[in-house]
């Protein structure tokens, strides 16, 4: 089972280079962004308590996102393997990520750390802000997201690091560009 983690800076291009990876390896893509944006359309629990975070740019706590996460996955028991995009953005969300897999017998097979410097990642957003309806794409939350990213976030590509897991793909240059890197990379470990 491929199991494939990717993570970036907000704006980084992990949606973008999910939907590429679905469409070529078929696996199931989790977005715990695209999930808790659901969640607030619904207006559930979950919904109530992401709304405010995330139009200021803060994570959802740890345990709520866990649990969101927990019970995405149990929703696609033939998955052929999951993309985790967003997820996990905290240690403790990486560490609760092995466990999760582990009850179920799998494991992450590959961590994608998509590298874009910080003046790109702000054009992105502003320019998808013009059009995408995100309560976060507007330039004072844009940068706090990216702090709240070099603070809480930056610590997982040392956790998979440490597991020989992390491979860095630099995130510039067209989005084909990025996407033929990140073949390399996952067919190079299947
Ligand atoms: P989330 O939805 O995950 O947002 P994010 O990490 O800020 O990332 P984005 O979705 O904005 O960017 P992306 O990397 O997917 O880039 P994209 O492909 O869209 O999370 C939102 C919020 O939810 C968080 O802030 C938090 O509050 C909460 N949350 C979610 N998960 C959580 C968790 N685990 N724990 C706690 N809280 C959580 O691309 C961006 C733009 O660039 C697009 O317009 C795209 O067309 C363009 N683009 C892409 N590739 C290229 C390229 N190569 N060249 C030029 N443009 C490109
Ligand atoms: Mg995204």
């Amino acid at each position: 089972m491929l199991n494939v983690v990717i993570f970036g800076a907000p704006g980084s291009g992990k949606g973008t280079q999910s939907d590429l990876i679905v469409e070529k390896y078929g696996l199931v893509h989790l977005s715990t962004g695209d999930i808790l944006r659901a969640e607030i359309a619904k207006g559930s629990e979950v919904g109530k308590i992401a709304d405010g975070l995330i139009s200021k740019g803060q994570f959802v706590p740890d345990d709520v996102i866990i649990t969101v996460l927990d019970n995405a996955i149990d929703q696609h028991p033939t998955a052929k393997g999951f993309i985790f995009d967003g997820f996990p953005r905290t240690v403790v969300q990486a560490e609760a990520l092995d466990s999760l897999l582990k009850k179920r017998n799998i494991r992450v097979s590959i961590m994608l750390n998509i590298d874009v410097h910080q003046a790109e990642l702000v054009k992105r957003l502003l320019n998808r802000g013009k059009t995408s309806g995100r309560s976060d794409d507007n330039l004072a939350t844009i940068q706090e997201r990216i702090n709240v990213y070099e603070q809480k976030t930056l610590p997982v590509i040392q956790f998979y690091d440490k597991q020989g897991k992390h491979v860095r793909i630099k995130g510039t240059g067209t989005m084909e560009e990025v996407f033929t890197s990140i073949c390399e990379a996952i067919d190079h470990i299947k």
